[in-house]
């Protein structure tokens, strides 16, 4: 992926493969309107393709969005009908255009708890995207990293795979997303300072972002100051400045992980 021109006429270095997003904000945004919550969240779903393909343009294989926490469940009953409905809304209705770029479209986070014409949408727009590779676009719906990790050991356990098999990459291979690299960047929109239970064991290197930007107002200008921030970031793994290397990569390993 070439360099691109930042408008302020700096340059952004190389992207990050996996941008993984926490989308906060929603709320503030409708209060500092003085609209109720549902339109924040409204509003925080108009801009969903136009970032989905901004990321695109700028060389990122792989987008993660976090929609739905398996904390999010503690909010008023209203609040979260409310957007396990737009939820569903949002995913028919881009499913076609993101199929005709080319997305592929997943789902991360347990599908039991969701409604069944909930399920039946996500299903739908994975089964008609899972050939798609032109870009993966990762939804977390009643997601959460502690979660995922039980869920990952329930089924080495369920496989039977003996504890001194069991290194790092048996652990990767059974969470949500076994296939997909890990993030390189994780930002947080509205300020907040926190991870949330969000891709605990993916992002043990992964570089964080946060801009004070709330959700709904997140949009090119915004993207292009996280890559630009990125790309001046040196990554080194735990190593020293100068080997970029993921872990794993390591020229000698001392000790088994
Ligand atoms: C954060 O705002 C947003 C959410 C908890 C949920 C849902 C996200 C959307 C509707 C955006 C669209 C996403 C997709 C994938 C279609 P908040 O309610 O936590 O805001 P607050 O902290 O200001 O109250």
């Amino acid at each position: 992926m070439p360099e691109t021109e930042h408008p302020h006429t700096q340059k952004i270095g190389p992207p990050p493969k996996h941008v993984a997003i926490i989308m906060d904000g929603n709320g503030r945004w409708a209060q500092q309107r003085g609209l109720p919550r549902a339109m924040g969240h409204r509003a925080g779903t108009e801009n969903i393709r136009r970032i989905i393909e901004t990321f695109h343009e700028h060389g990122v294989d792989c987008l993660t969005l976090f929609a739905f926490s398996t904390e999010n469940w503690d909010r008023p009953r209203e609040e979260v009908l409310g957007l396990m409905r737009l939820l569903g809304r949002v995913i028919k209705r881009e499913t076609q255009e993101l199929h005709r770029r080319g997305v592929r479209i997943r789902h991360l986070g347990r599908m039991d708890g969701l409604s069944k014409r909930l399920q039946d949408q996500i299903k739908t727009a994975l089964d008609l995207t899972k050939d798609n590779t032109e870009m993966t676009v990762n939804v977390c719906l009643d997601y959460g990293g502690r979660t995922e990790i039980v869920d990952a050991v329930r089924r080495i356990t369920a496989e039977g795979i003996p504890p001194e098999e069991i290194t790092e990459q048996t652990i990767s291979r059974h969470l949500y997303t076994a296939d997909l690299p890990d993030p390189d960047l994780i930002i947080r929109t509205a300020g907040e300072m926190r991870l949330s239970n969000f891709l605990l064991w993916q992002g043990a290197y992964a570089e964080y972002y946060s801009t004070p930007v709330l959700w709904p107002d997140f949009d090119e200008a915004t993207i292009e100051g996280a890559l630009l921030d990125y790309s001046q970031r040196q990554r080194r793994f735990g190593g020293l400045s100068g080997e970029k290397q993921a872990p794993g990569q390591a020229r000698f390993r001392l000790r088994r992980r």
